[in-house]
């Protein structure tokens, strides 16, 4: 099989055997939204990146309180083998509706590879064109910055647990979008303020 790139400035032929193909396509990425029969290895991913002590966790505790929205949750797919996940979960911060991202989990055989960064830039762009106006999360801020997140400081949000001030980070998709927001975070579906 033949396939031809620019390489420089001379087109050149890379000639590549049949027996090459499958390994190449080993190394495809897929992006699709996420569905029911992910769930499964998706706890997996979740439970190797992140281990037990997930469930003690402020964010997971939020979680605990409704479903994810899958419209806005995304897989990384090699094949039919999920290897990476994200899900957006909707919140109430106070009387306040917004969006809390997370898990973000890579199989560790992909990671460092970018796929990371294209499911952040792909939920990012479905929240926003879905009318989401805040996004909040716990994480580390020098992985999250460039994707539009900073610490959130000087807002009374209450979180279920105690959160690192340093990993408390939001994105406003809207401008000012986190002005005089205020409260306890919480499932959107749970209720109270
Ligand atoms: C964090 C994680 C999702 C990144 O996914 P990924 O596909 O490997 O990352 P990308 O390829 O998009 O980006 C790689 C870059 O992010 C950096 N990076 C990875 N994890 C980081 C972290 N926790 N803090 C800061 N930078 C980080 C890498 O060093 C690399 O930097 P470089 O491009 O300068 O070399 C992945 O490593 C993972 O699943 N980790 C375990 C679960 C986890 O901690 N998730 C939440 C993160 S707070």
């Amino acid at each position: 099989m033949f396939l031809y790139c620019q390489c420089g400035l001379q087109p050149k032929a890379i000639v590549y055997s049949f027996e090459k193909i499958p390994s190449m396509l080993n190394h495809v990425v897929a992006y699709a939204p996420e569905e029911p029969v992910h769930d499964v290895v998706i706890e997996e991913i979740n439970r190797e990146a992140f281990g037990p002590g997930r469930f003690t966790r402020a964010a997971y505790r939020i979680r605990e309180g409704g479903p994810h929205d899958r419209s806005l949750s995304f897989v990384a797919l090699n094949g039919e083998h999920v290897i990476a996940s994200i899900r957006l979960t909707p919140i109430l911060i106070g009387p306040t509706p917004a969006m809390l991202l997370g898990p973000l989990a890579v199989r560790p055989a992909w990671k460092n590879q970018g796929i990371g960064a294209a499911l952040m830039r792909t939920s990012m762009e479905a929240a926003r064109l879905a009318g989401h106006d805040l996004v909040i999360l716990v994480g580390d801020e020098p992985y999250y910055a460039p994707f539009g997140f900073r610490q959130i400081s000087g807002h009374q949000i209450e979180m279920p647990a105690p959160v690192d001030p340093a990993r408390f980070l939001a994105c406003e998709l809207k401008p000012r979008a986190l002005y005089d927001v205020a409260g306890k975070v919480r499932h959107a579906h749970s209720g109270g303020i």
